[in-house]
C-alpha cells in the first residue's frame, strides 16, 4: 500500500467499474481496477458481466475475445464460456470441465458495478436502487489522483472542512450520524455564498448522505429556494494502491418545463464537479492520520472509522 495509507487491503463493497454507456452489446474491454486487470463485457441480450482476465485453456487475454450470444468467447482458440464463466463449448462434442473465475456484476443507475472482496466472499448487500420515474438521467463526470476510497468518503463526516473548502458561509448538523450495517446516513444543512463579494447572500441547501460500503456515496438534497430536489453519486474505486478513480454523477426531479430542467440540471452538476475540485488537491497531497487529535466542531470522524473497519479483511490470528 501507498505509505500514506495504513489500509491492510481494498475494502469490500461494490465498486463502479465502468458506465452502461461505455458498454455496447457484444463489446469486450479490458479494465483495470484493484491493482489488476478485469475483462467486461456485455452479451447480445444486453447482460453485463465481469471476468478474470486469462483464458484457463492456454492463456489469452479474454479482453482479446468476443461476444457470442450469450457467452464470451476465446479469441485464441474459440473455447466459449457462459455467464457464470463454465466452458460449455471447445472444438467438437468434448466439453473439458474448467472455467473462468467470474465477479459479481450489478448495473444500475447507468453504472457497472462490481463486488470487491478480499477473501472471496460473496456480496451481503446491494447499493440503493432508486426509483427513477420523474428524474433526469445522472450526468457523469470522472477524475483519478492519489487516494484511497476510506479518506474519500470521510469527507462526508467531516463537518469541519465544509466551510473552510467549500466556501459554505455555514454548515450545520440536521441528523447526527448513524450507521445501520453497511450504511452511514447523515443531514446537513449548508449555506452557500452565490457570490463571493457579498456573504449576506446565501442559498441554502439540506442533504442527507448515505455512504454504502466506501465505494458508493449517495446524497439527496434540496435546495428550497429554487424548488430543485438533486441527487448526487459520489463513486470511489481503487485503481491501485494509493490511487482511486471518482466518478460524480447528478439527477434532478423534473420541471415542466424541459429547457428549465437541463439548466438546472447543468447548474447543479457543475456544483457538485466544483466542490469535489475543492476536495481533491487536500485528497491528493493528504495522509491518513490514525489516532488525530479533535476538536468541538468536527464531525463524528470516529464514529465513521469504527464503522469502516468492517470493510476490510479480519486480521489473521
Ligand atoms: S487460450 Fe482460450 S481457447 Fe485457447
Ligand atoms: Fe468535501
Amino acid at each position: 500500500m501507498d505509505k500514506r495509507f495504513p489500509f491492510t487491503d481494498f475494502p469490500s463493497g461494490w465498486y463502479v467499474v465502468g458506465l452502461s454507456s461505455e458498454l455496447p452489446r457484444g463489446a469486450v474491454r479490458t479494465i483495470r481496477y484493484f491493482g489488476r486487470e478485469l475483462v467486461m463485457y456485455r452479451t447480445e441480450s444486453g447482460r453485463f458481466r465481469v471476468t478474470e482476465p486469462y483464458c484457463p485453456h492456454l492463456g489469452a487475454h479474454l479482453g482479446r475475445g468476443k461476444v457470442d450470444g450469450e457467452n464470451l468467447a476465446c479469441g485464441f482458440h474459440g473455447w466459449k464460456f457462459d455467464g457464470r464463466g463454465v466452458c460449455v463449448r471447445a472444438y467438437g462434442k468434448n466439453v473439458p470441465k474448467t472455467k473462468i473465475d467470474t465477479w459479481h456484476a450489478l448495473e444500475r443507475h447507468q453504472t457497472l458495478m462490481v463486488w470487491y472482496d478480499a477473501l472471496g466472499r460473496e456480496p451481503s448487500w446491494e447499493p440503493p436502487d432508486l426509483d427513477t420515474e420523474g428524474w433526469t438521467p445522472f450526468k457523469f463526470e470522472s477524475f483519478e489522483f492519489a487516494s484511497h476510497p476510506q479518506e474519500t468518503s470521510e469527507n462526508s463526516v467531516d463537518l469541519g472542512h465544509f466551510t473552510e473548502v467549500h466556501a459554505f458561509s455555514k454548515a450545520w448538523v440536521l441528523k447526527d450520524a448513524v450507521t445501520e450495517g453497511p450504511v452511514l446516513k447523515a443531514s446537513y444543512g449548508v449555506t452557500k455564498q452565490v457570490i463571493p463579494s457579498l456573504p449576506q447572500i446565501g442559498v441554502d441547501a439540506h442533504f442527507h448522505v448515505q455512504v454504502h460500503g466506501l465505494g458508493y456515496s449517495y446524497v439527496q438534497g434540496e435546495v428550497p429556494s429554487l424548488k430543485v430536489r438533486y441527487r448526487h453519486l459520489v463513486l470511489s474505486t481503487p485503481v491501485s494502491e494509493g490511487r482511486v478513480h471518482m466518478r460524480l454523477a447528478t439527477s434532478i426531479e423534473r420541471f415542466r418545463s424541459r429547457a428549465l430542467t437541463e439548466v438546472m440540471h447543468r447548474f447543479t452538476f457543475r456544483g457538485l464537479v466544483s466542490e469535489v475540485e475543492s476536495d481533491l488537491p487536500f485528497w491528493e497531497t493528504k495522509r491518513y492520520v490514525e489516532r488525530p487529535v479533535l476538536a468541538r466542531g468536527d464531525g463524528p470522524i470516529h464514529k465513521y472509522r469504527k464503522w469502516a473497519k468492517q470493510f476490510y479483511p479480519p486480521k489473521a490470528a
